[in-house]
């Protein structure tokens, strides 16, 4: 009989793998031509501040590198009449320090380095948090001690960045280890829109994320304001207490997909809850982040999905959006070390900053939270039967899988993969699909899951029994890709309908049958 009123089916999830039990020794840490590290590694201590590397800041102004608000090549033309130009971070520095007393300062600060946007920007939403949102003593605290502490940290880049960041590109395989502290000093110059060469859609940077936070400020939508005050919490504690780890950013491709159809791998072990998420109950796994091909999506524009929330309330997350170049099909982008500053409640139009919160995940050797998300773009979809596609669901597999393995590590030390509705929400997915793949993909990687259906019962419990009847039958995850290319033959390309009338999960288990 089944049982309807449990909220998790499958194998319990403290019988899987989570991290630091699971992840062996650390070599220590060291930069090599595949991974750059801006502090000083031999001086890395627990609980000490990491100290940048190189000790002066180096400028480099090039097609490798971030461009840096400091560099002395950011230049700004003169309002004289001979045009001169002028160095854009002395014109920031002064700009920023003369103090706000209110968020119109804030906006005139921005705004004197960024004399073209003017007419364009708008700073509604800053200007509605701090006259009627927050309190009397919160928008006091604000102008008198977090903003100031904000300037300072943002004008300390040449400072703490003081190593070029080099730009993830396309196709690259490399990794960035920054310091918390980096971290925070690059966020507070986005908060400030400092970055140059990123607001305008046709600039070399247009296959880049938006980094500068203008996009936040503007409108009066409820999502701002929310958004507002977790972006604010973040800042409030890293002013106040100065972060001491390190968080690894790889970008990571996948050069040899599997064989999908020729594969002998079984599935692996499945908890499947309707309770709880990604974030809370999967910590330690590899928690699968609904990415964009852009990384972070909307966040800092009007998104406020699952992408979007993990970056606000981790806000480390939103740092990659300033090298990390589009996606490729068959990339990912995975993130080690980030700490939750926020708690939350409510998900997109109910979204809301709720608290501050203490992260209490430990640290590795090097110095990172034991936290590793991984960024994987599923494909958009608009109409229901185009997903079924061979060539979809390959593209699928292969960037789950991208997101999934690890190169030459033990399956033994792999965590398991915490995910749920990859793909279901604003791209228009099939739960049913997506978990299936999501399966496949971990199996061949040599990982269990943890699947979070976000309160979908029936789901949990359809895929918990698929993935039982096919356990048990020893289909492999080459059996099962035939399948469902024959599900596309038989049922999906000659549908004259908007949904096929068989569906996926009836086909399998009619064909796995009569086998
Ligand atoms: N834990 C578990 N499941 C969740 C959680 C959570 N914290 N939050 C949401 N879900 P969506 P997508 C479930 O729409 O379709 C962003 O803008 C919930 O069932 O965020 O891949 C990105 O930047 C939800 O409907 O992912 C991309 O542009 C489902 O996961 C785009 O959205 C899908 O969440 C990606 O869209």
């Amino acid at each position: 009989m089944q049982n309807f009123d449990k909220s998790w089916l499958g194998t319990p999830i403290d019988g899987l793998k989570r991290l630091p039990q699971c992840a062996p020794p650390l070599s220590p840490l060291k930069a090599t031509p595949n991974h750059s590290v801006t502090i000083r590694t031999d001086l890395l201590r627990e609980g000490e501040a990491p100290v940048p590397y190189p000790s002066k800041f180096r400028d480099a102004w090039d097609d490798v590198s971030v461009k840096m608000p400091c560099s002395e090549k950011n230049l700004f033309p003169m309002e004289t009449e001979d045009g001169g130009l002028q160095s854009r971070w002395e014109l920031i520095r002064n700009a920023l320090q003369r103090g706000f007393k209110s968020c119109l300062d804030v906006r005139d600060a921005i705004l004197r380095y960024h004399t073209a946007s003017a007419k364009k920007w708008d700073f509604t939403a800053l200007n509605l948090l701090c006259t009627e949102y927050l309190e009397h003593c919160e928008v006091q605290h604000l102008f008198n001690k977090v903003l100031p502490a904000m300037v300072d940290l943002a004008l300390n880049a040449p400072r703490l960045c003081t190593m070029p960041i080099p730009l993830l590109k396309s196709g690259m395989n490399h990794s960035l280890t920054l310091s918390q502290e980096q971290i925070a000093c690059l966020l507070a110059n986005a908060f400030f829109c400092t970055f140059p060469r990123r607001n305008s859609r046709k600039s070399e940077y247009s296959n880049y994320p938006e980094i500068n936070f203008c996009r936040l400020f503007e409108g009066s939508s409820p999502r701002k304001i929310e958004k507002l005050k977790t972006l604010l919490c973040y800042f409030q504690r890293v002013t106040q207490t100065k972060p001491k780890g390190l968080v690894t950013f790889t970008r990571q491709a996948l050069n040899h997909p599997p064989n999908w159809e020729r594969s002998q791998t079984q599935f692996t072990r499945l908890h499947i809850t309707c309770e709880g998420t990604i974030e809370n109950e999967g910590y330690g796994m590899l928690q699968v982040d609904f990415a964009n091909r852009l990384v972070g999506g909307g966040v800092t524009g009007h998104g406020l999905v699952q992408e979007e929330i993990r970056f606000l309330i981790n806000p480390e997350l939103i740092v990659s959006r300033l090298f990390t170049e589009a996606l490729e099909y068959n990339e990912c982008l995975i993130i080690t070390g980030t700490e939750q500053f926020s708690k939350y409640t409510g998900y997109a139009e109910s979204y809301k900053w709720k608290d501050r919160y203490k992260d209490e995940t430990p640290r590795d050797e090097w110095q990172r939270k034991c936290t590793e998300i991984v960024a994987i773009d599923a494909l958009k979809y608009r109409h229901f039967l185009e997903q079924f596609l061979p060539e979809k669901i390959t593209r699928e597999l292969n960037k789950a899988y991208c997101g999934f393995s690890r190169n030459n590590a033990n399956t033994k030390h792999l965590s398991a993969i915490a995910t749920g509705n990859w793909g279901c929400g604003a791209f228009g997915g099939d739960t049913r699909l997506k978990a299936l793949i999501q399966l496949m993909a971990a199996a061949e990687a040599g990982r269990d899951v943890a699947y979070f259906t976000f309160g979908d019962a029936k789901l949990m419990r359809e895929v918990h029994e698929v993935h039982g009847f096919l356990t048990e039958r020893q289909v492999t995850i080459g059996q099962l890709y035939v399948l469902l290319n024959q599900y596309f033959d038989d049922v999906c390309k000659n549908c004259r309908t908007s949904h096929p009338h068989v569906s996926l999960y009836d086909f399998i288990y009619n064909k796995v049958s009569s086998l």
